[in-house]
């Protein structure tokens, strides 16, 4: 058996605004997704996941037909993870040269699914990591973020950006700007996350903003203005020590600037009351600033405090399911 682990994310800036080439900064978080792979025989796909649906799922389907007859959990979720494993294993099998490589796959993640965390980059990245590397072969983290990529992309009908699949690949806090894609140094962030225990719809939420984009002028200008703030947030990075204790000074104008990314978010139309609701609880409490991160429409938040008064307002703030700290996990796909 071979396992593969990859981590969830958290967007310090610029989501959503990444689709349309402007630059954004997503940063790695210890919370992880663990694939395990083993080879068969046949040419068949045994998908088992306890964790991936509130239920658990297991599904089995031919590598030669787009059908997957065992899955009878009337969930959309379901549908979304099996397309998300299914788009990962054809990238494992295209790496490997084999199209009727089979393999027998368990998925575990600590990661809420579509939560605004990375969640299907996470399990997709560590697929086909675990998938390859169970027959023998190994995938430098470059190629293997972008078959993640190529994978999400197809899932989610071309509307994704090479953000969520670089950084669970590569790990740490990195920059990504259509293309370009690179790690970045980045201080030990005091990064504590609100869940309210929801999810929000990724293909319909990058939808609704291409179409607001396309009809106003102020739109897109809104989409510029976080490119903008999200380069204002990496010059600030980039004068710090990375690695080190951030200083409060720091901490303020990278809050100031979550508050407005958020903002603008939300002008854009994808935050959420509950998502509003936590971040105002952060804000009241010691955060500095903070953010819906991910896709929004429902799902976590991400807030700066070094002390412990934003994750205690969060835990008794109604509508907010969990809340946690997040370390940087500087360590993106690796073998368990
Ligand atoms: C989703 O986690 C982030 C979005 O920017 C979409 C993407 O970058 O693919 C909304």
């Amino acid at each position: 058996m071979t396992t593969s682990s990859a981590p969830g994310k958290v967007y310090l800036f610029g989501e959503h605004a990444v689709v349309y080439g402007e630059p954004a900064v997503p940063c790695a978080i210890e919370r992880r997704a663990r694939v395990t792979a083993e080879p068969r025989d046949d040419h068949r796909v045994r998908v088992e996941s306890d964790d991936l649906t509130l239920d658990g799922f297991t599904v089995e389907w031919g590598a030669d037909t787009d059908d997957h007859p065992n899955v009878d959990v009337p969930s959309n979720l379901v549908a979304a993870a099996t397309g998300y494993v299914d788009e990962a294993l054809a990238q494992a099998r295209d790496a490997l040269g084999d199209p009727e490589a089979g393999f027998d796959v368990t998925i575990e993640s600590d990661i809420p699914l579509g939560g605004g965390l990375g969640s299907s980059a996470a399990v997709v990245v560590a697929a086909i990591d675990a998938a390859v590397r169970s027959r023998g072969e190994s995938i430098e983290p470059e190629e293997l973020a972008d078959r993640a990529y190529q994978a999400e992309a197809a899932v989610q009908d071309g509307e994704a950006s090479r953000a969520d699949t670089y950084c669970s690949a590569m790990g740490g806090a990195v920059r990504v700007e259509g293309d370009d894609t690179r790690p970045i140094g980045a201080p030990e962030l005091p990064l504590v996350i609100g869940y309210d225990g929801g999810a929000g719809d990724t293909g319909k939420l990058v939808a609704g903003v291409r179409a607001l984009k396309e009809e106003y002028e102020f739109a897109a200008d809104t989409v510029e203005t976080i490119g903008d703030l999200t380069r204002e947030g990496e010059r600030l990075l980039a004068d710090a020590e990375p690695g080190g204790e951030p200083g409060d000074e720091l901490l303020e104008e990278l809050g100031d600037l979550m508050d407005f990314n958020h903002g603008l978010l939300s002008a854009l139309g994808v935050s959420a009351r509950s998502l509003d609701r936590m971040v105002w609880t952060a804000r009241e409490a010691e955060a500095t600033g903070a953010k819906l991160t991910g896709a929004g429409g429902g799902g976590c938040i991400v807030a700066l405090d070094p002390s412990e008064a934003t994750e205690r307002a969060l835990a008794y703030s109604p509508g907010c399911e969990e809340s946690f700290r997040a370390e940087l996990a500087t360590e993106g796909v690796r073998a368990e």
